[in-house]
Parts: structure tokens; C-alpha cells; sequence
């Protein structure tokens, strides 16, 4: 229906006649002359009707809505002096329409298109007008291109696209799983895949060498802004590989995704273990985009005439005394600010937050009494910090301490505008402990039970560390992967480690025990959130900014009102009873 997109014409198509199609972004009317902005995928472009030279046209034009549907055919000319457009790319040009056609009405939109301010649950409600917002269009377009890079890349490194199923077994992630009924077999369930992660190693037995899938994975649990109970992962897997091998090709991948928007980035990545980005950015997920490092001063409090001080600081095994020096500190922080960053780090189990500011005539603050002369200028040096500097301490627990300090550095560079919202950092964490306690005291794999152990005859179980590497940009996690198990007894006792009983594994993994058995070779792999990577790529300040269709922080789609009841009849077919229905 249509010569041109839109935002395609300019001043090189001046004199032409061209036919365009979109939506009514705006309609004014000045002095009998009407103008309206044409809109589509593309971008704009401005539609004139003048009674004196197309009268049939200028009837139907006034006629014309927000959001109606129209094709237009005129002839492009240049914009009278002065009335020229800079902040549109077809602001120089205008169609002279001679012929226009309503294709279709709109009633008048809930939402004006483009308008963010409205509540995120009527965006939601009428999402396909939320979606014709060119920046939302823009995201769109973005995430095609980066699903093509990563197909075009990955072929070309010779990885194949197998599908795997959705109704199926659980795959542990750490999530819940949502489960769909059996019809035929009664009171039996599958689950939706929270990840490929079992199908992809059955592909490696299977003898493919190496396998991707743009796929979607399923998992019940709390949202956040980085995350969704369905969401899309670029997920891969090789056989005969090392850990090097599956870092290379990712970062490949990554290369290409970027490259295909423009920026070009920076290999190899840096590469960190597990202990040393908790040590000193508090997090697994580190933002480098600004230093802030986290310092152990644990040794400097041990003769601390506090005895709460000198107790912690003198079990280094299980606490932290961390400092954090924040340069210039001492100007911008007030009164205030110090009481609201502290109401800030007992929200994460902080008892109280300690500090030393460093002025012309010496440290002062609540700490500097409980270290001596010789300790606190140990301490001064080893921060670094000079006159004007605030530096803050966490003591305590090591896991709690260095979440809430991590969290402090995170917000005080939020805060002070510290980031440069232009780079991409991306670093690998690698070194990861195997194992990790619950609250519950329970014990449960840091990655997933198919992930190869580094020593796992060592003694004491939390000192096992696995052959897996997660990927972190800007501080999200936006991929993580390991070397396999490929051997059914290092399978086993891992298993066995983790408390699952013999029984419970065969009923579970039967499959994949067996297939261990019949030669699985080597193989390893990775998976990306490619939604977070596209919220990155595309600065969307939540992920369900880059999801067509979404589900709100409840899990529910506003559009189509799911999750919803089922009726009579088809519990019945599935053999279930809701024992209590919703109030
Ligand atoms: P993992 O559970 O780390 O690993 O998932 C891989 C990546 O998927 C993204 N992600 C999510 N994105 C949005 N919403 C969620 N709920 C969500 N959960 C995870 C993250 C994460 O890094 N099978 C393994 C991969 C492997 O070992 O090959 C797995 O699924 O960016």
C-alpha cells in the first residue's frame, strides 16, 4: 500500500508523488489549512491539505482523529522559510496530500501515545497503543536486531538451533516451577522449563557438539525490576570444551549483539573470582563503572579498646570490618544525608553505620576513639584518604556486611552522579563457591547440581569451588554457565552432598543419570538474559519496558486479565478441585 515509510523521505524526494500509511500522531487545524503528523515504525512526517488544491482530500482530512488509520498520496515539497522542523529527520520536508483515505477510526485513546507518566498498569492495559511509542518501537527494533546478530553469530561458529520442549520435567534453578495439568493422565503435571539447562546436555549426549536456542524460560519467583516469570534466554551449550572456550564464544556473542547497535566493546572482559568482587565490591554482580572499593580493616580493630569492635575484627574468618572511602565525602555529606544513609543500611541488617571524616585539624567521628593513633593512620593510608574524605565502616557478619556495604557503594555512585551512563563495563566472575547454606541451614547449589566441582574431595563442602563463570554488566548479571558433569558418579555425589537421596535423584534426573552413561562427553556452556540485556542496551528502566507483553511486579497481565479461572468443565477434564475459589 505504501511507496515510502515515512521517516524514509526527504529533500531528495522532492517533486515525487509517494503514498504513505500509518496513524495520526497529531492534528492541527490553521486558518482552513489542516496538518497532520503521519506516524509509523519509521518515524513522522507531515501531511498537508490545502482546500484550494485538493478539496476532496481537505473534507475527508477533517474528519481525521488521534490515532486514526490513514494512507495518504501527494507529492513531496520542500517547507516554507521558517516553518522547518530541526528536531524531526523529515523536518524539512512535507506531503502536499491529494488523496487520503481513512483505513480506519480509533476511539479516542486512554492513553496518549508517547505518554509515560500514566500508571504503568493502564500502559500495560491497552499495550498496543504503549507500543506504538517510537521509543518503545525503538526497543523493539533494537531487540530484532540483537536476536539476528546472535543467530548470524552463533551459526557462524557453527553452533546449531535445536528446539527443546516446554511441557515437561522441573529443571532446578532455584526457582519455583509452574506446573500445567495432565488431561490424559490424572493427577499428573508437567512443568514449564525453567531453563533448557537438561535438554541442552541430552543434545551434547546426542552428539550435536554444539547447540543455541533463543528460549523461553519459566520460573515463580519474586519479581524485581530485572526479572520476569517468563523470560527469554540466549542459551548455549558445546561438548569437548574448557571453561576458555565457552568465555571466548560468549564474548563473541556479545560482540556482535553490540556491534549490531552501534558500540563497539572491549575483549577480553576483565575476570575476577567469586572471593574477590565480594571482597571488594560486596556484590557478584559488580558495577565497575566507578571505583568505591570496598577495604578490609579488620586487622587495624583487633586492639580496639571497643569490645564489640575487637571481637568482631578478631574473627576474620567468619566477619568483615569493611571501610569504604568516598573522596570529598566530607563536603557533601550532612547531618542528614549520614542519618538517611544509615536508615539505608539497616534496611540490610546493619546495626548502625561508623564513620571517620577527614578534616584539616585531624579524623573525626564516631570511630576514631576506639582505634589508636598508630592503627588509624594505618587506616588513613590504606584507604587512601585525604582531607575532605568520608570514609564509612560495616562490621559484622561477612555475608551481611558485605551486602549492605555493596549496596552503600551502589547508591552513594547513584547518588552522586558518580556513573557514566554511557559505558558498558562487563567483567566475568569466575571461582564460585559450589555450595552455599540456606537461611533454613539446608544446603543448595550456588549455579545448579550439573555443575562440575574444582575439588570435590575436599573436606569441608563450602570450600568446593565449580568450574562456573557468570558474566556482569553494569551490575546485572546478564549470563552465567559451567563446565557440565559428564560422570555419573561425580553426578551422584554431588547429589548425595546436597542431600538428595538416591531415590529422589532417579525419580527426578533418571533420564539424564542414564544418559551419563552411555558416553556423554565433556560439554559446557552458558546462558544470557537476553531481556536484560536489551534493558541495558536500550537504558529501559525495567525489563518489562523491553518485553512486548509483559506481566506486572504481580505476575498478571492487565491486557488479557491472565492469570484467570478456568471453568467447570475444564477442571473437571483435568481432574482438579479448587478447594478455595477467590473472594
Ligand atoms: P541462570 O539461572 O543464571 O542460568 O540464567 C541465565 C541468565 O538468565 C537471566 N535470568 C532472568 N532474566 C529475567 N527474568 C528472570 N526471572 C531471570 N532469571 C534468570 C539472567 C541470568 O544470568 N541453565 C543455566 C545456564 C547454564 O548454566 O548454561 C541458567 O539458566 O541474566
Amino acid at each position: 500500500m505504501r511507496s515510502h515509510y515515512c521517516a524514509e523521505i526527504d529533500e531528495q524526494n522532492i517533486g515525487e508523488e509517494v503514498s504513505v500509511c500509518g496513524w495520526c500522531n497529531t492534528y492541527r487545524d490553521h486558518g482552513g489549512i489542516v496538518f497532520i503528523d503521519l506516524r509509523d515504525r519509521s518515524g513522522i512526517v507531515q501531511l498537508v491539505f490545502d482546500p484550494k488544491d485538493y478539496a476532496q482530500a481537505h473534507n475527508i482530512a477533517s474528519e481525521v482523529r488521534d490515532e486514526f488509520v490513514l494512507k495518504a498520496v501527494g507529492v513531496v515539497r520542500k517547507r516554507g522559510e521558517g516553518l522547518e522542523n530541526p528536531k524531526l529527520k523529515t523536518g524539512k520536508i512535507e506531503i502536499l496530500v491529494s488523496s487520503l483515505v481513512i483505513e480506519n477510526k480509533s476511539l479516542t485513546p486512554p492513553i496518549s501515545v508517547g505518554d509515560e507518566s500514566v500508571g504503568e498498569d493502564i500502559r500495560l492495559k491497552y499495550r498496543y497503543l504503549d507500543l506504538r511509542n517510537p521509543r518503545m518501537q525503538e526497543i523493539f527494533i533494537t531487540r530484532s536486531k540483537v536476536a539476528q546478530a546472535t543467530r548470524n553469530t552463533l551459526s557462524d561458529l557453527g553452533f546449531l538451533e535445536i528446539e527443546t520442549p516446554i511441557l515437561t520435567k522441573a529443571t532446578p534453578e532455584g526457582a519455583r516451577d509452574y506446573l500445567v495439568p495432565s488431561r490424559v493422565h490424572r493427577g499428573e503435571f508437567y512443568a514449564l522449563p525453567q531453563s533448557p539447562q537438561l535438554f541442552k546436555q541430552l543434545l551434547m549426549v546426542g552428539g550435536f557438539d554444539r547447540y543455541f536456542q533463543i528460549a523461553k524460560c519459566f520460573r515463580d519467583e519474586d519479581l524485581r525490576l530485572d526479572r520476569q516469570p517468563e523470560f527469554t534466554q540466549i542459551d548455549l551449550e558445546m561438548s569437548f570444551c574448557h571453561q576458555e572456550d565457552v568465555i571466548e564464544v560468549a564474548e563473541r556473542v556479545l560482540e556482535s549483539i553490540f556491534k549490531a547497535c552501534g558500540i563497539s566493546i572491549q575483549r577480553p572482559f576483565k575476570q575476577y573470582s567469586y572471593a574477590e568482587v565480594m571482597e571488594t565490591y560486596g556484590s557478584d554482580k559488580p558495577d565497575l563503572r566507578f571505583g568505591l572499593p570496598l577495604v578490609e580493616v579488620g586487622d587495624l580493630f583487633v586492639d580496639s579498646n571497643n569490645e564489640i569492635f575487637s571481637s568482631i575484627a578478631k574473627e576474620s574468618e567468619k566477619n568483615r570490618f569493611k571501610a569504604l572511602c568516598v573522596k570529598g565525602g566530607d563536603n557533601f555529606f550532612s547531618r542528614k544525608t549520614l542519618a538517611e544513609a544509615e536508615e539505608f543500611v539497616r534496611k540490610f541488617g546493619a546495626k548502625g553505620l561508623a564513620y571517620i571524616q577527614v578534616k584539616e585539624e585531624g579524623a573525626k567521628g564516631p570511630l576514631v576513639k576506639f582505634i589508636s593513633e598508630v592503627a588509624l593512620e594505618e587506616l588513613l593510608k590504606r584507604v587512601g584518604a585525604e582531607v575532605g574524605d568520608i570514609i564509612f565502616f560495616g562490621a559484622g557478619e561477612k555475608k551481611v556486611v558485605w551486602d549492605y556495604m555493596g549496596r552503600l557503594r551502589q547508591k552513594i555512585a547513584f547518588d552522586r552522579g558518580m556513573i557514566n551512563q554511557d559505558s558498558y563495563e562487563f567483567l566475568w566472575v569466575v571461582d564460585f563457591p559450589m555450595f552455599e547454606k540456606n537461611e533454613d541451614g539446608s544446603i543448595s547449589a550456588l549455579h545448579h547440581p550439573f555443575t562440575m566441582p574444582k575439588n570435590i574431595e575436599s573436606e569441608d563442602i563450602f570450600a568446593i569451588q565449580s568450574v562456573a563463570y557468570d558474566v556482569v554488566l553494569n551490575g546485572f548479571e546478564i549470563g552465567g554457565g559451567s563446565i557440565r558433569i559428564h560422570k555419573k558418579e561425580i553426578q551422584n555425589k554431588v547429589f548425595e552432598l546436597l542431600g538428595i537421596s538416591q531415590e529422589e535423584a532417579r525419580e527426578k534426573f533418571s533420564f539424564l543419570l542414564e544418559a551419563l552413561e552411555f558416553g556423554a562427553p565433556p560439554h559446557g556452556g552458558l546462558a544470557f538474559g537476553l531481556d536484560r540485556i536489551i534493558m541495558l542496551l536500550s537504558n529501559a528502566k525495567s525489563i518489562r519496558d523491553v518485553i512486548a507483553f509483559p506481566k506486572t511486579q504481580k505476575a498478571t497481565c492487565p491486557l488479557t486479565n491472565a492469570p484467570s479461572a478456568a471453568s467447570e468443565e475444564q477442571l473437571r477434564e483435568l481432574h482438579i478441585r479448587v478447594r478455595e475459589t477467590k473472594k
